[in-house]
């Protein structure tokens, strides 16, 4: 069954109906202020619009990883003002998601009204996927909108379970172009250009696997780079390597091999005695015994670069070295920089990318910066995500 848009949604007339829509606005914070207030941005053209059509409108979302019971520091309250700025608009703000108090909360909206609930994630339901959650989510509402595109792939109560409970279900216009996005990641115009990056090859090793025989150019960075070297018995001084991952790493390589596409490893690097801001640092060919690895080097950051240049399709997740210092930071803004520059459709995602191309100033340039990290990586890869296929139901 095809999944019900938001513009559908609004044709059957939403004026007076309660909505009940989750958005992901897990958002980071700090000394209780909205640090990177991306995610809440990206939740207002389908809060505006239902706003506009007169729904009342009730808003959750989870905050961090709370673990089930009420943590003061990742409540909601802080995302309320800032909200209530991108929709030029009032937002009230209830202590409970569910029960009494929330429910009033929601009988109290007028036509074209919001209110934001508390974090799902202070009830052990919500993560549990628990129906009686579910069900006590769903109680004070009609009409059922997921837009939390970064949390679709967990099958939890809120993006699941009150699909159950609900019977008129909808997908909001950023879990569209989420998927929109995503899906010509996935069913390329080729050439498809891939960079991954970050840490641990096990963090990423399903989507290598899934990429490797996929994109026509598959670049790595990041710290996981030195396990691919190690696997090819390369020399990597210092540099973190899983050493249980190498026999992962030569997998990855040979399913590329074997299907004839390009895996690209860097060939120089920025090295340093230790991780630490300010250190004296240098770029090599070979990593020296002693000599920890901490970015791609000039070079490789080069070829990258014109690799995304003569990309049709650009997906790129993950830093290409210890992005939070200066010192280890060019290589990923120089492919932020060539994400910008390219005239493929380019999609971006996870922390430190996104990071990277905002620092740049360069996000107006990315045909699409996605919400979701985790999220984006399990689409990519094939995956069914739980949230969108309880849409589908
Ligand atoms: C995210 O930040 O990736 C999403 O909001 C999901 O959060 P989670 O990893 O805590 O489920």
């Amino acid at each position: 069954m095809a999944i019900v848009g938001l513009s559908e949604l609004l044709a059957r007339g939403v004026r007076g109906r309660r909505v009940l829509v989750r958005a992901d606005l897990n958002v980071p914070l700090a000394d209780g202020e909205v640090r990177d207030d991306t995610r809440i941005r990206a939740s207002v053209p389908t809060l505006r619009r239902l706003l506009a059509s007169g729904a009342r409108v009730a808003v959750v979302s989870h905050l961090g990883r709370p673990k089930g019971a009420p943590r003061p520091e990742l409540s909601l309250r802080p995302v309320a003002p800032r909200l209530a700025e991108l929709l030029g608009s009032g937002v009230s703000f209830c202590e409970a998601c569910i029960g009494p108090e929330a429910g009033d909360a929601i009988d109290r909206l007028g036509d074209g009204e919001l209110v934001l609930l508390e974090n799902l994630r202070f009830h052990a339901g919500e993560e549990q996927n628990d129906p009686d959650f579910a069900k006590a989510l769903s109680e004070s509402v009609d009409v059922f909108v997921n837009d939390a595109f970064g949390t679709a792939h967990r099958a939890h109560a809120s993006t699941v379970g009150v699909t159950n409970y609900i019977a008129e279900t909808a997908a909001g216009d950023l879990l569209e172009s989420e998927i929109e996005h995503l899906r010509a990641v996935r069913e390329p115009v080729r050439p498809l250009m891939v960079v991954l990056g970050g840490a641990k090859v096990s963090d990423k090793l399903a989507v290598l696997e899934a990429l490797a025989p996929h994109a026509d150019v598959l670049a790595i960075g990041g710290a996981m780079s030195y396990s691919f070297m190690a696997a090819k018995g390369e020399p990597t001084g210092t540099s973190l390597i899983e050493s249980d991952r190498i026999e992962d790493a030569r997998r990855v390589m040979s399913a590329a091999e074997e299907s004839g596409r390009k895996l690209l490893l860097p060939t120089d690097h920025v090295v340093a005695d230790r991780l630490e801001a300010g250190v004296p640092t240098q770029v090599v060919r070979e990593i020296p015994a002693g000599s920890m690895g901490l970015d791609i080097g000039p070079e490789t950051a080069e070829r990258y670069a014109g690799e995304i240049a003569s990309a049709r399709t650009f997906f790129w997740n993950g830093p290409m070295g210890v992005f939070e210092i200066p010192e280890f930071a060019e290589g990923t803004r120089r492919v932020a920089r060539a994400a910008a520059e390219t005239a493929a459709m380019t999609v971006v995602g996870g922390g430190d990318s996104l990071a990277a191309v905002n620092q740049m100033g360069v996000g107006d340039r990315i045909t699409h910066l996605s919400t979701g990290g985790g999220a984006s990586l399990e689409y990519v890869q094939g995956l069914e995500l739980p949230g969108i296929a309880a849409l589908e139901r």
